[in-house]
């Protein structure tokens, strides 16, 4: 089976079950101020989780772009992406643990046709201190489940430290492995963050199997959460039913099921291969590597799976409108890039490798994302530019590395050049030890590991701020500056005219940032006048409310944020946003948007903004306050 197969079998199942099949959002969150990238499909599914009402219903499905960072220095073994696809559904307040399971059970083993004998799950073995229970009304559905093919599934208690014993196949584990919120364990969430005990479900390779690696299956003891990799996480079903409070927990208004897959995973277990990266989505890409470089995956397979993993991952960005910077998610996407260069040269492919990598996946993803093929021009013109830039300052670093070799005797690279080689000049270290060891020096790793430390540090330090800041004001700020973002977005619009659209929106508690599409730089007196409209509509008090309309309904009524993408299917209803009221002729903003959103724009305060600029692209940013 392909991925394609494998994603169509998925939704049509759901939808079969009466789901609303939706189209992935962006990787580029919307609104959501914790994180920089989607990584996962529930991210943008939290204000319903909450309890706003989906326009498409209780019942929703999807394959989700996703991007997780922090994955970047896993990759190379035979499971970890940084980029993935992942199938999700979600019961909004509907179905629970009963469907999910037996629905799960049965796409896995009759869609799939995947082996009941190879498929282990994990339950939530329960926190008195929290006071969550343990987990055994999925258990026991599981349990029966297995009985329906003739296996009986015992229940290990303490696997991972007595690994698993035989005939168990369902084991219970504490909320480190069985818990999941977008910040993790329960000491981790936030005030008013949503989170749930969870029920996975791992595919068993087989004990006898051996990669290309010989150190796989190696851990003792060996148990389906011991990352060995015999045992692949397939999929999780969150049941998403607590909110964090002050003291502890509370249940959300609403019993919710979030359930998220990987599809690469899925294929690997289908093709019986425990490596992703052989699954159909790499196979042209591994063909044209194999082409460029003449050497092969099985002999090479740690510089080729951060070369398809990092290759793929930066077009599906760029194709998101993410391009290589110094900043934010441009950040990571250069770094995608030049780590990509780097392991090519490896390989002894001197130029041009993401553009020609790039190009294979923009072909085998173009049916499923058919915006990919038509930006294919931006992507791989991206790509290109930006190796060549790293080409470029391979060169300087080179220089600077010459330098370095003073033959005072040591023959010694201090920590602090091989650092600064890496921040000012993009510079590998690895590099930097290579090229040492060629000309008979030594870097001095030790300390360089501490300088790096300590900039790690530093930048830690700066998103954890960043992410408290963002979630502990969930619905006080943020929500001010949500509607703040709707008043502005409109206000550009008449002062700057309809070419002036939502690019990106990222809101804090403290600010607002709002991107756009605009070729030249706004006046002065365009920005004040800007300014001095959102303001009039707050000294105005108006009222905010929504209503749902259907596509046409809400296009007739001038709507604007009317993505096509977003909202597929016609005759379905979305969710207007409306600040002031037709009916008494102070209409002012009509927007399509999951909200949640303040009742009146007289809560909002005085309105500033703080900056404008160009940000690369025909694309202007707006940083804005309230006082
Ligand atoms: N949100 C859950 C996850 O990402 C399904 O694992």
């Amino acid at each position: 089976m392909k991925i394609s197969d494998i994603r169509k079998h998925y939704l049509t199942f759901f939808a079969d079950h009466g789901h609303a099949i939706l189209p992935s959002a962006s990787l580029i969150p919307e609104n959501d101020p914790t994180t920089l990238f989607t990584g996962s499909g529930m991210q943008p599914m939290v204000s319903y989780l909450l309890g706003e009402p989906h326009p498409r219903g209780v019942r929703i499905a999807d394959s989700q772009k996703c991007f997780r960072s922090q994955d970047i220095d896993e990759v190379g073994d035979n499971r970890h992406t940084t980029f993935f696809e992942m199938l999700g559904n979600w019961s909004l307040g509907d179905y629970f643990k009963t469907e999910q399971i037996t629905w799960m059970f049965e796409f896995l083993t009759t869609n799939l046709g995947l082996d009941p004998k190879n498929l282990y799950v994990t339950v939530f073995r329960g926190n008195s201190d929290l006071n969550i229970p343990r987990d055994e009304e999925s258990a026991a559905l599981w349990q029966k489940l297995f009985a329906s093919k003739g296996i009986e599934a015992q229940i290990g208690e303490n696997a991972e430290q007595d690994g698993m014993k035989s005939g168990e196949r369902i084991f219970y584990y504490p909320e480190k492995k069985n818990w999941w919120s977008r910040t993790g364990v329960p000491s981790n969430m936030p005030v008013g963050e949503p989170g749930g005990p969870d029920t996975e479900m791992f595919y068993d390779f087989g004990s006898e199997r051996n990669l290309h690696e010989t150190s796989i299956w190696m851990n003792e003891p060996c148990h389906v959460n011991c990352d060995c990799g015999r045992f692949v996480e397939i999929g999780n079903n969150v049941f998403m039913q607590y909110v964090k409070t002050e003291t502890g927990f509370e249940e959300l208004k609403q019993r919710n099921v979030d359930f998220g897959g990987g599809l690469e995973r899925m294929a690997a277990a289908v093709n019986g291969n425990p490596d992703v990266f052989l699954i159909d989505a790499f196979a042209p890409a591994i063909a044209e590597l194999i082409q460029l470089s003449g050497k092969q995956y099985e002999t090479h397979t740690h510089a080729y799976r951060v070369i398809l993993d990092h290759l793929r991952a930066a077009t599906f960005l760029i194709g998101d409108g993410v391009y290589p910077s110094n900043k934010d998610q441009g950040y990571f996407v250069r770094r995608l890039i030049r780590r990509a260069v780097r392991f090519a040269h490896q390989l002894g492919i001197a130029e041009n490798v993401c553009l020609k990598i790039g190009a294979t996946f923009i072909a085998m993803y173009a049916d499923t994302y058919p915006y990919m093929l038509s930006s294919q021009d931006v992507i791989l013109a991206e790509l290109e530019k930006e190796e060549k830039k790293f080409q470029q300052t391979l060169k300087q670093g080179m220089k600077k590395f010459v330098e370095l070799l003073v033959p005072d005797g040591n023959k010694i690279i201090s920590g602090i050049d091989a650092f600064d080689l890496v921040q000012s000049y993009g510079f590998p270290v690895e590099l930097t030890e290579e090229l040492a060891t060629e000309n008979g020096f030594t870097v001095d790793m030790e300390t360089f590991k501490i300088e790096k430390e300590k900039h790690q540090a530093l930048s830690r330090a700066g998103s954890e701020q960043k992410f408290k800041g963002g979630l502990a004001d969930h619905s006080d700020m943020s929500v001010k500056y949500h509607t703040a973002t709707h008043l502005l977005h409109q206000a550009l619009r008449q002062v700057l005219g309809d070419m002036v659209v939502q690019k990106g929106s990222n809101i804090t508690p403290e600010r607002l940032r709002f991107d756009f599409p605009y070729p030249t730089r706004p006046t002065d007196d365009q920005m004040k006048h800007v300014e001095e409209l959102v303001n009039d509509t707050i000294s105005k008090k108006l009222p905010v409310h929504f209503e749902m309309l259907t596509l046409d309904e809400a296009k007739t009524r001038g709507a604007i944020g009317l993505f096509a993408d977003k909202y597929a299917e016609v005759g379905d209803k979305v969710k207007v946003y409306f600040v002031g009221d037709e009916a008494m002729g102070n209409s002012f903003s009509k927007e399509v948007c999951g909200g949640p959103h303040v009742s009146n724009t007289s809560e909002l305060g005085k309105f500033q903004i703080q900056k404008e600029e160009s940000i690369g692209s025909g694309l202007r940013r707006i940083k804005a306050i309230l006082t």
